[in-house]
């Protein structure tokens, strides 16, 4: 059975937690896109030609642990303004959203670009405070000096680059629900979620 769902909005929306317990809660496969675009900036800091790194990715490269920083954050959204790259990354995207059984991913261009046929399709957004606060946390337990205004200035700078840039930019597709969790729990946010999975299968 092909069954995907599109999820895609800003940085720290809460894509990943929605993503992850979707996929847990249907038994679907779970493809984090981000990560092939940090993996790729990873390469790219050790001296490596952009596209040949987005070419020479292996299951290892997204299982560094070294691929949360904001850095590599930063790194990522410029090498995913390249067409090249996002060319390069393209297929294992679609293959992966194609899987018997069902997938979900998470992203900036699934449900415009990827799977624009996906059965269904999220835009989570929350306020810049709200996904500060988020990111902060999870950031500070590395960073201890790391401050809320910093991990904001880094999120504004990522999104606007973004949705900025020419070749699928982030953007709502005009089917997707939007799903703005800013005054939910993560259990709310992951039952209304569900729920636009349950109406669809
Ligand atoms: O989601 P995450 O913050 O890990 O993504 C890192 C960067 O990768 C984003 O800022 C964005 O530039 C890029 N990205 C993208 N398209 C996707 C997923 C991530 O351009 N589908």
């Amino acid at each position: 059975m092909k069954f995907t769902v599109a999820i895609d909005g800003p940085a720290a929306a809460g894509k990943g937690t929605i993503a992850r317990a979707l996929a847990a809660q249907f038994g679907f496969g779970h493809l984090d896109t981000g990560l092939l675009y940090r993996a790729t900036a990873r390469r790219v800091m050790e001296g490596e030609e952009a596209l040949s790194a987005a070419l020479a990715l292996q299951s290892a490269d997204l299982r560094r642990d070294d691929l949360r920083s904001a850095e590599v954050g930063q790194v990522a959204s410029r090498v995913a303004a390249m067409p090249k790259v996002r060319t390069a990354l393209l297929d294992f995207q679609k293959n992966f959203a194609r899987r018997d059984g069902g997938a979900v991913l998470d992203g900036r261009d699934i449900g415009t670009v990827i799977c624009p046929d996906a059965e269904v399709k999220l835009f989570v957004t929350a306020t810049d405070g709200v996904r500060a606060a988020r990111r902060h946390a999870e950031l500070s337990r590395k960073d201890a000096a790391l401050t809320v205004a910093e991990v904001l200035a880094d999120l504004r700078a990522r999104d606007r680059r973004d949705a900025g840039r020419d070749t699928a930019p982030m953007s709502a597709s005009a089917e997707a629900l939007l799903l703005d969790t800013s005054e939910l729990t993560i259990d709310e946010a992951i039952e209304m979620a569900g729920a636009a999975v349950i109406a669809k299968l």
